[in-house]
Order: structure tokens, then C-alpha cells, then sequence
């Protein structure tokens, strides 16, 4: 048979538009702006549901009963405490590392205190899902305190997630509105389809690892500044700026350079992020309470500036541009927001975790070979 008849391999660089699993755990479309988690619109979550609510919706794929989320509530609120042995180990981590890889070596270690990590049954499958989910937060503000050389605080079961976030990293217990605002962005982050962290999450997954194994490596694909690291440098980028007027001839040396401007762009959506719009809004009442910030004007100015050179070609703020904003004026340190982001994410992780154990098929893609063939090896002494 004629070789011309074999079509030859066709490389996707990112393997962008390619499907690489069937999901019914989120859904976007990036051309009319939609983010829909188990077909809830985004808008409806942030504005009616909370974190913990929709944990339970990605993990089991429906809105919890009263009686349900209550059992939730109360498990999510056991599973926050620490071994002392982890907290040790926290301690023990150089304070001046990046929280993230912290927070990446403590989600594997806390698996080697777990013993129910069996994936092929169902109790440790939830048990599982619900320590990491509970626990993930724990860890960083955990990290955070032990790094700046303050007391451990320990977790208040009577908090939510996000309100207990707040109050394990400064030790006081933050207002209604506050932990309101940082619960909101974490429905926003806590699910996205197919990106990168939740890809590396199911192909790892997909070797039958531990849940813990699965979340700790996809926490580490979710560092790149290109990824969830978007928001710290976004930060950065406005401090740097410093004012309005310095906006416009940044933005023109950074595209001269060809350089990216952080917080813009996405492989998928070819408007601006939905999450980037809730966000703004949360911002500006933020403002309202708070006072206002003067990085939200260069913000402002950024986005104005940006979209008038790059908006043809369908890039927009995507949700790390308001994100760091946010977390800033509630106090979060810069190099936490990373973190936050990975603390809702855990949950979209674990949702296409149990996804990918259905019918599970290990991840094992083709290449193109660009190298050499029968290639003569000369000894050493002859190089
Ligand atoms: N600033 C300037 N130019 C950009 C940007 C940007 N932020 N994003 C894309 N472009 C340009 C890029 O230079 C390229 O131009 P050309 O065709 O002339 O070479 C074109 O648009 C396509 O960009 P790409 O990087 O090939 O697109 P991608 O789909 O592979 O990458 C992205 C998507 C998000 C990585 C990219 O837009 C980017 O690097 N943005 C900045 C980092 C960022 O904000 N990341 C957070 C993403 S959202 C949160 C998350 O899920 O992590």
C-alpha cells in the first residue's frame, strides 16, 4: 500500500481547540462571554450561591439540599485542622520561598498523613475531595504566618472558607462584607474548563495517582505567570505604572517589545472575561467601602489603552486583571493571590479528578519526532 495514503500527523501547538475530554463539569463560550459551571451561569453563582455551595455543585453536579450542605459545611469544617507534624513542616520551609511551591510540597505531603486515599473506593474518593477542599486554604494562611515568623492561628469551624481564610491570616475575625467580597472570587476561580492546571490535573489523574498527587501537581501548573501567576504580576505591572498618565507609553514600549501585558488575553474568550466583569463590580463597591485605590485608575487606564491597540484581535482583561485589585484592598499580600486562586481551584480539580476516574484511560499523546536516526557512537576518547 502507496505510504501517500497515511495522512501525516498534524501538530496542534497547545493543542488549542482540541478536545481532550468529555466534561459536563463547566462550560464557556469565549465569543458571547459565558461561563457556566454544571450549566449555572456565573453571574447566577456569584450573586446567589457561595463557595461551598459550589464546591458541592462541581463535585456532585447539582445544588445541595438543606440538609446536605449543612453535612458539607460541617465536614469542610473538620477537615481544616492540621497534624502538628504538617505544621512543623510548614515551618520548616524557607520563609522567603513563593507560597505556591509551598503550597504544592504541603498538598502532597498532607496525602502521606492520609491513609484513606484508596481511588477505588468511594469513601475515600469524598474524603479526599473534602480534605483537600478544607484544607487547601489552611495551608497557605498557614505558610503566610509561620513565614513571618507569626503564632499559628487555628481554624474557626463556626467560619466559612473564605471568612476563615481572612481570619487565620490576620488573627482577627474580618467584617461580613470583606469576607463576602474574597467568598464571591472564589466561586469565580473555583472552575475553567480545560486549562492548563485542570489538563495537568486530569492527565496525572489519569495514572491512577492519589488525589493529592493529582491536586499538588496541577497547583504546580498553575504557578506560571502565563497561568494563575497572571494576578501577582498584574499587581506589579500597575504599582510600576503608578499613574494614569504613565499608562499610554507603557503600554506603547511593552508592545514595541512585544512584550505581554499581564491580566489580558485567553485562549478561549474573545471578549472580556465574565469574571473580569463580576470582578470590576466587586472592586468598585469595595471602593465604595473602603476608599478608593490608586492602581484601580491605572487599572482603568490599562484596560482603555490596551483594548484600543489589541481589542480587534479579541484581547480583553481576563479574571487575573481585577483579581489582584480585589485581594489587595482586603490585605492579602501580593504573593498570595496566586495561592487564593489555587485555594477555589482545588475544588474544579477535584470535580474532573472523580470526572476522569469514570471510564479512566490513561493520557498517552503522540509526538512528532524532529531528531536523528542510526546515529554512529564515537567513545569518548575519540569526541
Ligand atoms: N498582551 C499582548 N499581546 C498578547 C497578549 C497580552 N496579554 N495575549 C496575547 N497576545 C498576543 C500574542 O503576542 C500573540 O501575538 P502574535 O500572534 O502577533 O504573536 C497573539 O496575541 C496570540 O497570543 P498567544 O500567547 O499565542 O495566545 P494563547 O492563546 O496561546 O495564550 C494567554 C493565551 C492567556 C497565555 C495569553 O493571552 C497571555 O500570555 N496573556 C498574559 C498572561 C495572562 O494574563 N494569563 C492569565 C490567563 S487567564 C487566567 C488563567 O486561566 O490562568
Amino acid at each position: 500500500m502507496s505510504d501517500t495514503l497515511v495522512p501525516a500527523p498534524k501538530l496542534v501547538a497547545g493543542l488549542a481547540d482540541v478536545p481532550v475530554v468529555a466534561s459536563s463539569v463547566s462550560y464557556i463560550d469565549g465569543n458571547k462571554g459565558i461561563l457556566e459551571y454544571r450549566g449555572f451561569p456565573i453571574e447566577t453563582l456569584a450573586a446567589r450561591s457561595t463557595f461551598e455551595e459550589t464546591c458541592w455543585l462541581l463535585l456532585y453536579g447539582k445544588l445541595p439540599t438543606r440538609a446536605e450542605f449543612d453535612g458539607f459545611k460541617k465536614r469542610l469544617a473538620e477537615q481544616r485542622e492540621l497534624p502538628a507534624r504538617m505544621i512543623d513542616m510548614l515551618r520548616a520551609l524557607p520563609g522567603a520561598g513563593h507560597p505556591m511551591h509551598a503550597l504544592q510540597a504541603s498538598i502532597s505531603a498532607l496525602g502521606m498523613f492520609s491513609r484513606k486515599k484508596d481511588i477505588h473506593n468511594p469513601d475515600d474518593v469524598q474524603d479526599a475531595c473534602l480534605r483537600i477542599i478544607a484544607a487547601t486554604p489552611v495551608l497557605v494562611a498557614a505558610f503566610d504566618r509561620l513565614r513571618s515568623g507569626k503564632d499559628y492561628v487555628a481554624p474557626d469551624p463556626t467560619l466559612d472558607t473564605a471568612a476563615n481564610f481572612l481570619y487565620m491570616l490576620t488573627g482577627a475575625k474580618p467584617d461580613d462584607f470583606a469576607a463576602r467580597v474574597l467568598d464571591v472570587a472564589l466561586v469565580l476561580h473555583a472552575e475553567h474548563t480545560m486549562n492548563a492546571s485542570t489538563f495537568a490535573a486530569r492527565v496525572v489523574a489519569s495514572t491512577e495517582a492519589d488525589p493529592y498527587t493529582v491536586c499538588s501537581s496541577a497547583v504546580g501548573a498553575l504557578t506560571g505567570p502565563l497561568h494563575g501567576g497572571a494576578n501577582e504580576r498584574v499587581l506589579e505591572v500597575l504599582k510600576d505604572i503608578g499613574s494614569p498618565d504613565k499608562v499610554e507609553p507603557w503600554v506603547e514600549a511593552q508592545l514595541k517589545a512585544k512584550g505581554k501585558v499581564m491580566g489580558f488575553g485567553h485562549r478561549v474568550y474573545k471578549v472580556k472575561d465574565p469574571r473580569a466583569l463580576i470582578l470590576q463590580d466587586l472592586a468598585k463597591k469595595l471602593f465604595e467601602r473602603l476608599g478608593s485605590t490608586p492602581i484601580y485608575d491605572v487599572a482603568v487606564e490599562l484596560e482603555r489603552q490596551v483594548e484600543k491597540r489589541l481589542g480587534q484581535r479579541g484581547i480583553y482583561p481576563n479574571v487575573d486583571f481585577f483579581s489582584g485589585i480585589v485581594y489587595a484592598k482586603l490585605g492579602i499580600a501580593t504573593d498570595l493571590f496566586t495561592p487564593v486562586f489555587a485555594i477555589s481551584r482545588v475544588a474544579g480539580y477535584c470535580a474532573h479528578w472523580m470526572e476522569q476516574m469514570v471510564g479512566n484511560k490513561i493520557f498517552r499523546p503522540d509526538q512528532i519526532y524532529t531528531g536523528g536516526h542510526q546515529r554512529e557512537y564515537v567513545d569518548i576518547s575519540l569526541r
